[in-house]
C-alpha cells in the first residue's frame, strides 16, 4: 500500500494519523499513514530510510528546520518560511518540500470560521517558526493593518524586513498596543506554558476574533483571556491542524478532502 507518515519527537499523540485515515475514507483513498518517531539527533537518516519506499511525509516538532535542508526541491512557501512540514518523493525519486501550515491557518479562517481577512485589522502575536510560516498566506489575503509583535522585539522587526516585499508589516511592543484588532492570531508557544502575550485588555473589542494556534480540551490561557475581556468569538488551532493537513493530503493525492466534517470529528473526540 502507498505508505505515509508524521515525523517528530514527541509523535505518540499526534492526530495527524487519524485525520489523514478519515481523509483516504472520505476520498476513497487506499493508503497507509503512521507515526514515525526519529530520534532528537537522527531525523534525516530515519526520513531518507523511510523515502526508499515511502511516497510523503509530514513534519513536527521539532523536525521542520531539519526536513528544509533535506529537500531537494522546495515550493516558493516552504522557501519563504525556511521550514518544511510536507515533504512528497517526485517520480524522479527528489524530495520536495512544502509548508502548509499558513495556508491550513488561511483556510481555517476564511472557509471554516468564515472570516473576511481582507482590509482587516490584523495583529500577529510571536515571531518563532510557527508564526514565520503563516505570514506570506496572511499577507496574501491583502489585511488593511498587519501589526506583528514579539517579546524579543528585534525578531519581529527581521521578520517584518524579510517579508517586505510581500506586504506592509508594522511592528510594535506588546505594551504599546492600545488599539482593538478585528482578528487577533497568537503564534507564540506561550500557552504551551499556561502563559500569554501581556497585552493590554484595549486590544480587544466587541467585534475582535481571537485564533491561538495552539489547541486543547479546553481554552487556551490566550483565549479565555480573550474571552473574559468581551471578544466576539475565539479560535483553537485544531482547525489549522485539520487543515494544514488536507492540503498536504492535496499535494500527495491530487484529491482534496474536505477539513469541516474531519475537524468536528476531532473536536467531538477532544470532548
Ligand atoms: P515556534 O516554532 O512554536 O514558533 P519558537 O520558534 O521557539 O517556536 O518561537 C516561540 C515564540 O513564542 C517566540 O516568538 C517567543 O518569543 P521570543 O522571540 O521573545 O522568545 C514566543 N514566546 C514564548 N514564550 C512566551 C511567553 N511566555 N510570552 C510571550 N511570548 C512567548
Amino acid at each position: 500500500m502507498d505508505r505515509y507518515a508524521v515525523f517528530g519527537n514527541p509523535i505518540a499523540h499526534s492526530k495527524s494519523p487519524l485525520i489523514h485515515s478519515l481523509f483516504a475514507d472520505q476520498t476513497g483513498q487506499r493508503l497507509h499513514y503512521g507515526p514515525l518517531l526519529a530520534p532528537l539527533d537522527g531525523f534525516t537518516e530515519s526520513a531518507r530510510s523511510f523515502f526508499q519506499s515511502g511516497l510523503g511525509a509530514n513534519v513536527t516538532v521539532p523536525f521542520k528546520e531539519e526536513a528544509y535542508q533535506l529537500c531537494d526541491d522546495l515550493t516558493p512557501r516552504a522557501r519563504r518560511a525556511g521550514a518544511v512540514n510536507t515533504l512528497k518523493r517526485q517520480p524522479d525519486g527528489r524530495l520536495l518540500g512544502d509548508n502548509t501550515d499558513g495556508a491550513g491557518l488561511v483556510r481555517d479562517l476564511t472557509v471554516n470560521a468564515g472570516l473576511q481577512l481582507a482590509g482587516q485589522r490584523v495583529l500577529v502575536l510571536g515571531a518563532g517558526g510557527a508564526v514565520r510560516g503563516v505570514l506570506e498566506p496572511l499577507l496574501a489575503c491583502q489585511p488593511g493593518q498587519l501589526v506583528l509583535a514579539n517579546r524579543t522585539e528585534l525578531k519581529a522587526v527581521q521578520l517584518a524586513r524579510e517579508f517586505a516585499e510581500l506586504g506592509a508589516i508594522e511592528v510594535a511592543a506588546f505594551s504599546t498596543l492600545r488599539e482593538p484588532f478585528d482578528v487577533i492570531i497568537n503564534g507564540t508557544s506561550a500557552s504551551l506554558g499556561g502563559g500569554r502575550p501581556p497585552l493590554s485588555e484595549a486590544v480587544i473589542g466587541p467585534q475582535t476574533v481571537t485564533y491561538d494556534m495552539m489547541y486543547g480540551k479546553d481554552l487556551t490561557a490566550f483565549n479565555r483571556w480573550a474571552q473574559d475581556e468581551g471578544a466576539f468569538h475565539t479560535l483553537d488551532g485544531l482547525g489549522m491542524l485539520v487543515e494544514q493537513a488536507a492540503e498536504a493530503f492535496e499535494l500527495w493525492r491530487g484529491v482534496r478532502p474536505d477539513g469541516a466534517p474531519v475537524l468536528a470529528e476531532l473536536r467531538r473526540q477532544l470532548g
